[in-house]
């Protein structure tokens, strides 16, 4: 059995993982009217052949009228938009891969002209617009409505009805997103939630309606059904933003979350060798793991040379290994435990194969100008 620790096994509930790569999930817009396409089914089996332990699927609406980012992003509810979903799963186990849905609902964020229900304003934690939050200024911006009882009720139920049907559709697992500026994190993050009831305020404020979700999630999918659940300190419109200053404040946001059924945090950092806080090495996901004792994932730059941002038109990232080797000695000294890798899987089906084999040099670099055109190159 090779020693590389990023190809060791790990078993998370009934989920059994043959290596430590994971996909992260990335939106594609290969989903017109909220059905994937065709195409999208090999694509994602086709990492699953490449090697990757664990695939997280790109965001995906639940099952509520204004979660939407835009029309083209896959919809996590309906016969036609399921059964493609079903087809996902198959055609990854079919090549020995497991996958998890990335549940999504994007509150504020929401590309209110270009998606659903478009004459219905968006919902968030406070009534805002996104300029109030650092978006640059636009006439497009409106504020979304604040969320009353029913409406936190309603989101609540449209992710656990996600999560009974990702089990039911037979994912190994499933993904919460409450990370980079959307519904969930416009409650954590104190600029985007200026409510004065129980859920804003205090930090245990503003984590209660995540945690709420997560418990009715649990309580849809039993003991023993993996649930991953992403957070980050950085939104995408201010890439310095922070939901905690500090480990204390780091540890009264997760530590909820991990008591309602979260099994795996998922650290979404832009890069993921800077340490998170002063006086310490370790970066995001490792405080999360010291602070709850659960499991994490790292994410962010994984073996790419160039840390650009993720916006189109971004410059080519040259692939790199030299930050493999940090990363294994963070998975070596347990800091973290799943190593998630994004832009270099989208340029390399086969990045896990590669690696592992030592293969470094047929790696490809990431081109988001290229790929934006499709879904490959493979
Ligand atoms: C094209 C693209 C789409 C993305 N879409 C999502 C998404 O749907 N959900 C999410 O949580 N993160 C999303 N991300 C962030 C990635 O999951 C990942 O955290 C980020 O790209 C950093 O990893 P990397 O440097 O290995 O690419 C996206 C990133 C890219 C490049």
């Amino acid at each position: 059995m090779s020693s590389d620790p990023l190809f060791q096994p790990l078993s998370i509930g009934t989920m059994r993982l043959s290596n430590r790569v994971v996909m992260a999930p990335m939106t594609r817009f290969h989903a017109p009217g909220g059905v994937l396409k065709e195409e999208v089914v090999p694509y994602y089996s086709r990492r699953a052949a490449g090697g990757v332990g664990l695939i997280i699927t790109e965001g995906t609406v639940v099952d509520h009228p204004v979660a939407h980012y835009s029309q083209t992003v896959p919809h996590f509810y309906g016969d036609t938009a399921l059964a493609r979903w079903r087809e996902v799963v198959d055609a990854v186990h079919a090549e020995g891969g497991q996958i998890i849905p990335q549940l999504w609902h994007t509150g504020l964020s929401r590309l209110r002209d270009k998606a659903h229900n478009p004459d219905e304003p968006s919902i968030s934690a406070s009534a805002i617009t996104e300029e109030a939050v650092g978006a640059p200024p636009s006439e497009k911006h409106r504020p979304a409505r604040e969320m009353e009882a029913r409406d936190i009720d309603d989101v609540i139920a449209a992710f656990a009805k996600g999560a009974a049907d990702a089990k039911a559709l037979g994912f190994d697992g499933l993904a919460i997103h409450g990370a980079h500026g959307y519904l969930l994190d416009q409650f954590f993050w104190h600029q985007s939630n200026r409510r004065q009831d129980a859920y804003g305020g205090t930090l245990e404020n503003r984590v209660r309606f995540a945690v709420e979700l997560v418990s009715v999630v649990r309580a849809a999918v039993g003991p023993d059904f993996p649930i991953f659940f992403r957070f980050s300190q950085w939104k995408s419109h201010d890439y310095k933003a922070q939901i905690a200053a500090t480990p204390d404040e780091l540890a009264r946001i997760l530590q909820p979350l991990a008591d309602a059924g979260v099994d795996v945090f998922d650290a979404s950092t832009r890069r993921f060798w800077q340490p998170a806080f002063e006086d310490s090495d370790l970066n995001l996901a490792g405080w999360a793991k010291k602070l709850t004792g659960k499991l994490v994932m790292t994410v962010g730059s994984v073996s790419l040379e160039d840390p650009a941002n993720f916006t189109p038109g971004a410059p080519v990232s040259a692939v790199t290994i030299a930050n493999l080797a940090p990363l294994r000695q963070m998975l070596e000294a347990g800091e973290v435990d799943l190593a998630g890798v994004g832009r270099a899987i989208i340029a390399n089906a086969d990045w896990a194969h590669l690696v592992r084999e030592g293969r470094y040099d047929a790696l490809r670099a990431y081109d988001p100008t290229a790929v934006a055109a499709s879904l490959e190159p493979a």
